[in-house]
């Protein structure tokens, strides 16, 4: 165990905005923050939070969105833990659209990575699914398509109503995601596969298509391929071994990610990563659930996800045996639970925490690698800053 005085002298702090948010973000959130206190003194790291107020309940007090205030504290930290945000009290799209897209968007975080893997003893809908088959990561675009909020609607309420809504797609958003999957694939099995709908979204989808062609002579040791997102919703639960890493435009990214979730074992343990690529903001780690109103406070969330995505940000910062201890931690104790959420845990939200943040500490301690070759955090570090 590391001392108060050790703690003192390293250099490695960390500046990490939390914002905990809405329904269960704030439980899940706590059960991270007891994780990184666990992998803080066993691995010799320290951190200083700024907790910052957000959401529906702050909205409502306040009228405080993604305002420059909030901006500029986010900010002045290293990265930024997410909970969820979004309440039945506030029309949706408001806190969705006036927070979470503004943050991504503002911030330039690019790439939203989603790794799909099915950890050893996870319970997968899927029958006869092996960990062996399913490890990929989905790279979706995460500032354009049609989440700009670009579109209008004319006779609005009348029988002639007309809306609009827009999907942009520019050549350098594109390139950069796209570079950036390249990188990842790399660093991995060498496969990209581009996910979109060029038979009929024409425009957009050649955009993407002659980006990864064009890139693709840069990296001549990753093999390219090609799926449209309808048939891309039958192989990935059936076939996920065909895939490494997939990159795609924000909605169908949006979407089969949470098709992804589910494979793994439900959208409580999907985790994610907002990436700034250049550096200049800070990134942000997410679960991929939403806040879930209805089950909030009653210590039925299953807090992998946000674990895993404290993960996520620890590799991200170059904490990689702190991460590689939390991620192996969560698959222990996921391996162990009856089910993924509910009742059926086996234990509650705080307790599901306590339990992983004991292993780490215990992990720290072995000489054994953990769960070496099955990180999803491969290729993080080497791929999330240029
Ligand atoms: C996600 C969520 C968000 C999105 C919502 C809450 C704005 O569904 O992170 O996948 O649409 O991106
Ligand atoms: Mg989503």
């Amino acid at each position: 165990m590391t001392s108060e005085l050790s703690l003192t002298e390293n250099q490695r702090n960390y500046r990490l905005a939390v914002v905990p948010g809405d329904g269960i973000g704030p439980e899940v959130t706590q059960c991270a923050l007891a994780v990184l206190d666990a992998a803080e003194r066993a691995f010799g790291f320290s951190s200083t939070r700024d907790h910052i107020a957000a959401g529906a309940k702050h909205y409502l007090a306040t009228g405080e969105l993604f305002s420059t205030d909030i901006e500029q504290r986010l900010r002045a930290n290293d990265a930024i833990l997410f909970g969820s945000m979004g309440d039945p009290s506030v029309a949706p799209g408001i806190l969705e659209r006036g927070f979470i897209l503004a943050m991504r968007q503002r911030f330039d975080q690019s790439v939203n990575l989603r790794p799909v893997r099915l950890f050893p003893g996870v319970k997968t809908p899927i029958v006869g699914l092996t960990p062996e088959r399913c490890n990929l990561v989905i790279v979706r675009e995460n500032t354009e398509g049609a989440y700009v909020g670009r579109g209008s609607t004319v006779h609005a309420g009348t029988p002639r109503a007309v809306a609009i809504q827009e999907s942009v797609n520019t050549r350098a958003g594109v390139e950069r995601v796209v570079d950036y999957a390249f990188r990842l694939a790399s660093s991995r099995r060498k496969k990209l596969t581009l996910c979109h709908k060029t038979n009929i979204l024409v425009e957009a989808g050649k955009l993407w298509q002659d980006t990864v062609n064009d890139l693709a002579a840069r990296y001549p040791d990753v093999e390219t391929d090609y799926v449209h997102v309808d048939a891309m919703c039958f192989h990935l639960p059936i076939s996920p071994e065909r895939f490494d890493v997939v990159v795609t435009d924000n909605l169908f990214g949006d979407i089969i990610t949470d098709l992804g979730a589910v494979i793994q074992g439900g959208l409580g343990v999907a985790a994610s990563a907002n990436l700034n690529l250049d550096g200049c903001s800070p990134s942000m780690f997410e679960a991929i659930h939403g806040s879930a109103p209805d089950i909030a406070g009653m210590g039925y969330a299953n807090p992998a996800g946000a674990i895993m995505s404290l993960a996520m940000c620890l590799a991200h910062l170059g904490e990689a045996d702190a991460a590689l201890a939390i991620e192996a931690a969560t698959v222990q104790v996921l391996g162990s639970m009856e089910g993924l959420s509910g009742p059926s845990m086996g234990g509650t939200t705080e307790q599901i925490g306590q339990q992983i943040a004991c292993l780490v500490t215990q992990m720290s301690q072995s000489q054994e690698p953990p769960l070496a070759g099955l990180s999803i955090m491969s290729g993080i570090k080497s791929t999330s800053i240029k």
